[in-house]
This record gives structure tokens, sequence and C-alpha cells, in this order.
């Protein structure tokens, strides 16, 4: 019998975002396989390719599906097709309605270096000794939300946007960093511009009211333009970073360039209503269709569904650690190595085996099936990164030593 029945919609959305969905989509098949899991996906349109089969970003019959699902994965949306529209009907809008029809008022992106790509960063090694923690931000309110108006005054305009925050929304999302931050070293830090805005003085002082019901958290507070800074710095320092819906999506995008890529990036926006995945990445309209994507922040996704929707961290740390194999042997997409972008070769490349590829010379050059060797790396597209992915999850779990230690 089944362990876990569920059904996940699918928003592949535009540029990119098929490409990554169906990597995620043939992970997760792969563990419902390995675990007897039964899950049933659901594709459906939105962003720009929802514009123009159904006239609206978000169309009535995707929202009611995500509304009836157990998690939502999204591609990407947007793309120049859509860039002269106004803004109240762009793809982008139907991510924040999204968002706010579904109650999704957290966002949660881990920052986490992976040991294999520890040379992706553009850190110096003694700089980041080890990038390990999460950026909450809010998702449902802020600037994003605010009054957008534009008007026309005596021969020019004007056009505002309204930051505002009010103390149950504040509440709400400090209350969820704080029990992030005690599930993890204990460490919240703050981020807002209180010394500025009144929004971010009443964000501050909320936030703070709040500490003395976690007395296991210890709480410091940072303005944006001084934590830009100490993440580049010292990112070592931080645990769980909390802040605002307009400052964590740029802090997030530099969080991404700590790690080498913005391609590694997953995330999930959850809260009321179904809990949304989503890579951070944008739909990269220039590598759409070409096999460039890396799908890393898509299998990401996959494995956050997994540990914080389905409450499987079995399943998740299975896969995660068959990323990492592949990423021990050398695979990168283009997007992670210096030279790939000029070595790599064709659109649909499929690499050596696995075992094969861990057990060929290195630094030579060797071009095997549409695989490029470089240096120490191969060079995939993202259908070929997936390939040596799933050859992993398919060898045999390890067998527990028979004799005991050592014998
Ligand atoms: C993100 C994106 C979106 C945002 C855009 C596409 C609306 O940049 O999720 O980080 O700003 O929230
Ligand atoms: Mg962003």
């Amino acid at each position: 019998m089944a362990r876990s029945s569920k059904t996940i919609v699918l928003l592949p959305g535009d540029g990119i975002g098929p490409e990554v969905t169906s990597a995620a989509v043939a992970v997760l098949s792969d563990c419902a396989a390995e675990f007897g899991h039964r899950w049933e996906f659901v594709e459906l349109p939105f962003g720009g390719i929802a514009i123009d089969r159904c006239g609206s970003p978000l169309p009535a019959e995707t929202l009611a599906a995500c509304q009836c699902a157990d998690a939502i994965l999204l591609g990407a949306v947007g793309g120049p097709r859509w860039d002269s529209l106004p803004l109240d009907r762009r793809p982008e809008a139907g991510l924040l309605a999204i968002r706010r029809k579904l109650g999704l008022w957290a966002n949660l992106r881990p920052v986490v270096l992976r040991e294999p790509l520890r040379d992706v960063s553009p850190l110096r090694p003694d700089r980041a000794p080890r990038i390990n923690f999460e950026i909450v931000r809010e998702l449902a309110g802020g600037i994003y939300f605010g009054e957008h108006s534009l008007e026309r005054t005596s021969g020019f305009e004007v056009a505002r946007d309204v930051e505002s925050y009010s103390t149950p929304e504040i509440e709400r999302i400090a209350r969820f960093a704080f029990d992030r931050a005690a599930r993890r070293s204990g460490r919240l830090v703050s981020v807002d511009k209180a010394n500025i805005l009144a929004s971010s003085a009443l964000w501050r002082q909320t936030v703070s009211r709040l500490a003395s019901d976690y007395p296991s958290v210890s709480l410091a507070h940072l303005y944006v333009d001084n934590a830009a800074m100490q993440l580049i710095l010292d990112p070592a320092q931080f645990d769980v970073l909390l802040t605002t819906n307009m400052f964590g999506d740029i802090l997030s995008d530099e969080a991404a360039a700590l790690l080498g890529s913005i391609g590694l990036m997953p995330s999930m926006s959850c809260g009321e209503g179904t809990p949304l995945f989503e890579p951070i990445h944008g739909s990269a309209p220039s590598l759409a269709g070409r096999d460039l994507a890396n799908p890393i922040g898509a299998i990401l996704c996959a494995t956050l569904l997994l540990r914080e929707a389905f409450a499987l961290p079995e399943e998740a740390a299975w896969i995660e650690a068959a990323l990492d194999a592949v990423l021990d042997a050398g695979y990168r997409t283009p997007d992670l190595t210096a030279s790939g972008a000029l070595t790599f070769g064709a659109a649909s490349a499929v690499g050596p085996s696995f075992s094969a590829a861990s057990t060929s010379s290195r630094g030579r050059g060797v071009s095997c099936s549409g695989t490029f060797r470089v240096s120490d790396s191969f060079t995939v597209g993202c259908s070929g990164f997936v390939a040596q992915l799933r050859t992993r999850l398919r060898e045999p779990l390890p067998q527990l030593e028979r004799y005991g230690w050592g014998v």
C-alpha cells in the first residue's frame, strides 16, 4: 500500500520553467517508486503562457486546482513577450495574485553552500568556511501590496508605491522566523531600515517585543545596508535572517550569488493555503529551450517539499545524497563552470554513466557522447545533469555492514 498519496500541482510557467520543473518531477517520480509513495501530478497554465492561452496569468481553473492540492511546484514566469503589458496584467502579477489568494505570507529561502560546489562560490574559502542559513521573507505585505499610483500634475508625472506593515502582519512572520531559529542554532537577525522608515521602526519594535516568548533564541537587528555588506564579509554569522518583502527579494539574490549561481536556490511559500515551491531564479529567456538551465534549484524545491510539506526527511536526504554524489563526480551545468559556456556541446547532452564518469581520466577535455570534461568537471546540459542524477538514484541503497564495524 502506498505510504503517501498526494496531489502536486505543477505550474511550469515560462522560459526555463518547464525544463527545470520536469527535472523536479523526474526526481520525485523516482523517489515515489523507491519508497512506495503515490503522487499525482496535475499540470496547469500559469504566467505568460496562461495569458496567451486563457487571457489571464492566473486562470480560475489553475487557482481552484492549487487550492485543493497538497503542494504546488512552480517553475518561473515572465519574458520579453509580455514586458510591454501594464504591470497589473503581466505574468508577475499572477505570482503576486497566487501568493495573496492562497494566503502565502511566509517565504523561506535556504542558502546552503554544498560541499562539492565550494569552488563555485566567488568568496575565498577562508571567507566562506560555512554558508548555511535561511532567509525568512515576508511575502504578503509591504511595498509589493501597498497602493501603487501614477499621477500627472502640472506637466510632469509622479509615481508612488506605499510600504506599509501592521503589527499582526509583522507578528505572524516574526513568530515563523523565531520558530525556525529555535529549531536551528537559535540565532535570529532581523533586517530593516528603522533609522529612516516608519514601517521599519514598527517592524523592529514588534520583533523585539516577541523575543521574550523565545528564550532559546538570541535576537539581533541590522539595517539593510549593513546586512547586505555583512552577507559578503561574513556569511557564516547568519543562521536565520528575517526581513520584509522587498528587502527579502533583494537580499536573497545576493545570497544566491554567494553560492555562485542563482540556479542553486529553492524557496517555499507558505501560510494559510497550499504551500508553493519555486526556485528563486527567473525564467531566463536567453537560456530557454537550449538545455542550458541549471535544474538544481528546482530539484532542491522537490527536497524542500518532501521535508516541509510531506514530512519525509529520509526521502529528501536520499535525493540530496545522490545530488552531492553527481556534483562530486564533477558534473556541472554551464552556469557553474567558468569555461562551460564555451565548451558545452550537444543540446540534449547525456553524459557517460555515473560510474564510468568517475573512473575516466581527469583534466584532458575528453568528449564522451555530448558531455565535455574540462579540467576536473564535465559540463552537461539540464537533461544531462538529470540523467546523471537518475542513474545515481537507481543504484541500490548502501547495504548495512553485515559483520559490524572494522571486521
Ligand atoms: C522572487 C521574484 C518575484 C518577486 C518577481 C518575479 C515578482 O523576484 O520571487 O524573488 O519579486 O517576489
Ligand atoms: Mg526575486
